[in-house]
């Protein structure tokens, strides 16, 4: 075309899936046909949002580069990309109870993506929320973030808002599992569900106070919300920790791992080896059955080892990322499963408790379970996990 758009046609489809190719880049100005999407929606290949971020090349020693050559036998594979839409819906408040290290790594993930009109911070601490708040803000001249930030003390401060992210309570300490702090961080949990019940009566729910599973739980007996608008972010941390195990392990970037983890976020998580994927092959063909099972260790030990170096407090940076992955997935910014703490009626054989498992989300919260063909043992594992949860909170 003239003014130097783009044309993606079928027959750009037709070429790429000849070459291939599993997914097309799509440019801000391109102009994809109707015709190319049919084609490319019967041909199975994704039209992703582009600039497409590729991974930088790591630098590595002989060996794994030695591995890399050898495994660059699948030319048809390409590093998976999130499913990104450019349909993303902008929140008009984002409201997040704690402001420590979680609360406020969310709201400078958030402000910098732009994805609010407003973020409120709350926290019990005097003048922490409101100099993240203008702490943001002065940082808006620079990021041009059209996001405000307002914060204070008052929980009222959520009224409004279309997700409430919780991250407020006690944090763990060395020596500390997440199950010690279930009677501290309750009290916390329903402070917080009385303010969004009355204040934000519509809003979406994002757990992250420990112990996940069970403050989740709490929060859905307080506000008395659905299940759909109720969420536990823990999932999506704990696959990235093993995706980052994973990728390690066998030398590659974590761009080119795709696993999950389901269960419970503690001792009866379920990191699941069978669906994992390293370039898009099984796990197996990487790495020994004892550097698996030091992954999946790694996977559960994670917020562990973090606690452990860091002494006062727990990871912080990873969190929030997991918990704007949730968002993102709400606001329609990403599509796909993703694994939500969410209450189960029935889905994988288990009813009435919160457990961890891959959720299809959108602008109402949770869209539907999706429900995985797992090996018996991993199926044991989120029943067993599931029984755990039943019997430290005595249901
Ligand atoms: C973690 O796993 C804070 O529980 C959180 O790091």
């Amino acid at each position: 075309m003239s003014d130097g758009r783009r044309v993606i046609g079928a027959e750009h489809v037709e070429e790429a899936r000849a070459r291939g190719r599993l997914v097309i880049e799509v440019l801000p100005n391109d102009i994809v046909t109707a015709l190319a999407s049919e084609t490319a929606e019967r041909l199975g290949i994704r039209l992703v949002d582009g600039p497409i971020e590729r991974p930088a090349v790591a630098r590595t020693d002989g060996a794994t580069s030695l591995r890399r050559v050898l495994y660059r036998r699948s030319p048809k594979w390409g590093a998976p990309t999130p499913v990104t839409t450019r349909n993303a819906r902008r929140l008009t408040k984002l409201a997040l109870i704690g402001a420590g290290g979680v609360g406020g790594n969310i709201g400078h993930l958030a402000a910098n993506a732009n994805i609010a009109e407003e973020i409120a911070l709350i926290d019990i601490a005097p003048g922490l929320a409101e100099s993240i708040a203008l702490d943001l803000n002065h940082s808006a001249g620079i990021t041009r973030s059209g996001t405000r930030a307002i914060g204070g003390t008052d929980l009222g401060l959520v009224s409004g808002a279309d997700i409430v992210v919780v991250t407020a309570g006690r944090a763990r300490t060395p020596g500390m599992s997440r199950a010690d702090l279930i009677d501290i961080n309750r009290r916390v949990i329903h402070a917080s569900a009385e303010a969004i019940r009355t204040q934000a009566p519509n809003a979406i729910v994002i757990v992250v106070t420990n112990p996940l599973d069970e403050m989740t739980v709490e929060m859905l007996r307080a506000t008395g919300f659905p299940r759909e608008r109720v969420l536990g972010m823990a999932g999506t941390l704990d696959s990235s920790r093993f995706r980052n195990a994973l990728a390690m392990a066998a030398g590659v970037t974590p761009a080119d791992v795709e696993a999950i983890t389901l269960g419970s976020h503690g001792d009866e998580m379920a990191p699941i080896v069978s669906q994992a994927r390293i370039k898009g092959r099984p796990l197996d063909i990487f790495l020994s059955p004892d550097k698996i099972e030091a992954c999946v260790r790694d996977a559960i030990t994670g917020g562990g080892q973090v606690v452990a170096l860091r002494k006062t407090g727990s990871a912080t940076l990873a969190p929030a990322h997991a918990s704007l992955e949730l968002i993102d997935h709400i606001r329609g910014a990403r599509t796909g499963p993703v694994p939500v703490s969410v209450k189960l009626e029935g889905e994988y054989g288990i009813d009435g408790v919160v457990l961890g498992v891959p959720c299809h989300l959108g602008k109402g919260g949770l869209v539907e379970v999706e429900e995985l063909k797992l090996t018996d043992q991993e199926l044991a594992a989120l029943k067993a996990a599931a029984e755990a949860i039943r019997s430290r909170l005595g249901i």
